[in-house]
C-alpha cells in the first residue's frame, strides 16, 4: 500500500530547522512545503513528513473568498498562524506578511514581530531588490526571512494578472539579480513562483539559500503547493498544481503522495511547468 497510511519513515520525527533545510539542499535531498491554514491539516502534514508549513496569504482566496490576496489583514494572518501552530510542533512554520505591512523597514519589523509572536518561525515577503534593506534588518534582529520572486500575487495589479514572469531575458536577469541581492542581505529561503524552469535552475545554483518552487520546474530545492489544490478544491486549478486526491484513497494519502512524488522527483511533471 504505497500511498496508504503515512509511513514511519515519512512522518516527521524531529523539529525541522533552517539548518536541516540547508543540509538537505547541500545533499541534494528535496524537501516539501504545503500552504495550509488550520490545525487539522497542520497535524496531518506532520504525519506525512511535510518539512515546511506556509500559512500563506493565499488564504484570502482559498478560505475567505476574496479574488486576490490584497484584502488579507494582519489579524487574519495571526489567527491562522496560531491555529497551524496548535496542530504541529515539528514542521517549520512560515507566516506570510500581508499586503503593505512591510512597505518600510520599520513597518516590517513591527508586523514581523507580531507574526513571530503568533507562533511562526519565519516570515515571507514578496519583492526584489527594494526589500534588501528590510531583509537585512529583520535578519540582523533574529527574524528569518523567506523571499518570494517571480509571480508575486500582492502585485497582481501591477503585473496585469496572475501570469508567468521572467520569460524575456531582460526580465529573467532582473529576477536573478534580485535573488542574489536578497541572498546577500540574509534571506534564508526563496519561493520562486511561475517562472521558466531554466531561470529557477539558474537561481537555485546561484544562491546559498534553499529555493522552493511553485510552477518553477523540477530543479528547485523544494516544491510548494496549496492544500486546496492538492485536494482538488479549486474550481479552476492553476496549470502548475495537481489534484492528488484523484489517485489516492483519502485526504491523508493525498498529502502523503504529494510528499513522496516531490521527494522522488516525480512531481512536477513537464505539464506542470513553464519550459
Ligand atoms: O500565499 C501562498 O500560499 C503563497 C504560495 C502560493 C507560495 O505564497
Amino acid at each position: 500500500m504505497p500511498y496508504g497510511k503515512p509511513t514511519q519513515e515519512s512522518a516527521l520525527n524531529r523539529v525541522v530547522t533552517l539548518q536541516s533545510l540547508r543540509k538537505m539542499k547541500a545533499e541534494g535531498e528535496k524537501f516539501v512545503t504545503v500552504a495550509l491554514y488550520d490545525a487539522p491539516m497542520a497535524a496531518m502534514a506532520k504525519k506525512s513528513g511535510v518539512q515546511v508549513l506556509l500559512v500563506g496569504d493565499s488564504l484570502g482566496m482559498t478560505v475567505l473568498g476574496y479574488d486576490s490576496t490584497i484584502p488579507v489583514t494582519m489579524e487574519q494572518m495571526i489567527y491562522h498562524v496560531e491555529a497551524v501552530k496548535r496542530g504541529n510542533d515539528l514542521s517549520l512554520i512560515m507566516g506570510d506578511m500581508p499586503f503593505m505591512t512591510y512597505a518600510t523597514p520599520e513597518d516590517a519589523m513591527k508586523n514581523a514581530a507580531r507574526i513571530m509572536q503568533a507562533g511562526a518561525h519565519m516570515v515571507k515577503l514578496e519583492g526584489g531588490e527594494w526589500l534588501g534593506e528590510t531583509v537585512k534588518m529583520l535578519s540582523d534582529r533574529g527574524i528569518p526571512v523567506c523571499a518570494h520572486l517571480g509571480l508575486t500575487p500582492q502585485s497582481v495589479n501591477k503585473l496585469g494578472g496572475f501570469r508567468v514572469q521572467g520569460r524575456e531575458s531582460e526580465q529573467a536577469d532582473i529576477i536573478l539579480n534580485d535573488a542574489k541581492i536578497l541572498d546577500q542581505a540574509g534571506a534564508d529561503l526563496l519561493v520562486l513562483e511561475c517562472v521558466p524552469n531554466s531561470l529557477a535552475k539558474d537561481i537555485t545554483a546561484a544562491v546559498s539559500m534553499p529555493t522552493i518552487g511553485i510552477g518553477a520546474g523540477r530543479d528547485t530545492d523544494a516544491q510548494v503547493l496549496v492544500i486546496n489544490d492538492i485536494l482538488g478544491l479549486t474550481e479552476q486549478p492553476p496549470k502548475f498544481s495537481k489534484n492528488f486526491l484523484l489517485e489516492s484513497e483519502d485526504i491523508p494519502s493525498s498529502l502523503q503522495k504529494f510528499v513522496e512524488d516531490v521527494r522522488n522527483g516525480i512531481f512536477p511533471e513537464d505539464k506542470h511547468t513553464f519550459g
